[in-house]
């Protein structure tokens, strides 16, 4: 195990590092709310520098090589592999969804009492409920979006010819994701949401970053780890056929680009000394509680006109929803302890994730032996379901 000299050690806070002293401060975590910019768009700078690389050895990295390979014959087209034709009945989808997953989608009426929730009628839960979807899929979108434009600077930045191959086939694997979302957003549902808050800080960290390692950790293992969890968790809950389908193709992708990370960062890790490590645990860390934050669905309660101190109450009356946010680290913990860093400077993102909750994942298997990511075929010839 590296650990930290005493003159390098500098333990820095959680108000340094998140924002706040408490992660579970309910209050801070609510009071961000994404907004659309009044441009219309969002402009990050992009501090890394564009390398070139002399040696065009192919295969000189086996591994990526091997995916690279497997990616380019993966590729499938949002357009004509998927039946658009299916209608979705947003209201339907909602109660059948509901009826489907007793327990996953409703409050304990406790909860609500003294909160705006409580005079609701089933017309307004239902809107809630639509609300959610709208809100959902809009983040997968944003957050394809921030994917394909981290994949694009990983072609510009990483020093390995294989590795900008692999990326290449990424980059249009993700801007066929946020196709695929967007037309989704645009004829099945009802309306758009502006990007997360918290999800927005992230992005924009992961961008700004001038380490070319750190656009890895941030998307390939943080972000789209956490995606592909997500995404598996809707695609076993929903009901509607199109969707899970859309879901199940678009995970096929996300099994690779996780095995990409992995595979890319676990020899580099291997060069770096304690205290650089820790500031990769550090990004992390800052990294797994935003995406946490983001979970809170700060927007949808705004546009619903929940004032935050019933949103607070409501939250914080059901811890069975802490339980299932912690699910979905079980794709980025095993694939942390992979890399290395679990244990690197000390243990300090071990106790880190123990306090969350999610060590227990640990030990479950990464994402370099994930079958979807070595797979021969299309999902769409392979026939996934
Ligand atoms: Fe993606
Ligand atoms: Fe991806």
């Amino acid at each position: 195990m590296t650990t930290l000299d005493d003159d390098q050690e500098q333990l820095r806070s959680n108000l340094e590092l998140i924002g706040r002293e408490n992660i579970n401060d309910l209050e801070a975590v609510l009071s961000l709310v994404g907004h659309y910019e009044v441009e219309g768009f969002h402009r990050v700078p992009d501090n890394c520098p564009a390398e070139f690389t002399w040696d065009y050895e192919k295969g000189a990295k086996p591994q990526l090589d091997k995916l690279y390979e497997k990616a380019k014959k993966a590729q499938w087209n949002a357009q004509t592999d998927l039946d658009w034709s299916i209608e979705v009945d947003q209201e339907k989808v909602v109660m059948a969804n509901a009826e489907a997953n007793p327990g996953q989608m409703q409050w304990d009426p406790a909860a609500l009492v003294g909160t705006a929730l409580e005079t609701w009628d089933d017309k307004r839960f239902l809107q809630f409920g639509i609300e959610n979807q709208n809100w959902l899929l809009s983040q997968f979108m944003h957050g394809e979006q921030g994917a394909l434009l981290c994949t694009a600077k990983i072609v510009e930045t990483v020093p390995w010819i294989d590795a900008k191959y692999y990326a290449a086939t990424q980059v249009m694997d993700e801007a066929r994701h946020v196709e695929v979302f967007s037309k989704y957003l645009d004829e099945k549902l009802s309306g758009h949401y502006p990007m997360n808050a918290h999800l927005g800080l992230l992005l924009d960290d992961i961008v700004a970053d001038s380490r070319w390692d750190m656009t890895y950790l941030g998307m390939q293992i943080m972000v789209e780890g956490l995606a592909l969890a997500a995404f598996g968790f809707i695609h076993m809950m929903t009901t509607e056929p199109l969707l899970k389908k859309l879901l199940r193709y678009v995970m096929a992708d996300e099994a690779r680009h996780v095995a990409f990370g992995v595979l890319s960062l676990q020899e580099y890790y291997k060069e770096l000394t304690a205290a650089e490590l820790r500031e990769r645990q550090e990004f992390a860390f800052e990294a797994a509680i935003r995406m946490k934050d983001r979970m809170a669905m700060q927007e949808v309660w705004e546009r619903m006109e929940v004032p935050t101190s019933d949103v607070v109450k409501i939250m914080s009356m059901a811890p069975e929803r802490d339980d299932f946010q912690i699910l979905l680290f079980s794709k980025i913990v095993p694939n942390l302890r992979k890399l290395g860093l679990l244990d690197a400077a000390d243990g300090w993102l071990r106790t880190k994730f123990t306090e969350m909750g999610a060590i227990a994942f640990e030990h479950l298997t990464d994402s370099t032996e994930d079958e979807d990511a070595f797979a021969d075929g299309s999902p769409a010839d392979r026939q996934v379901a």
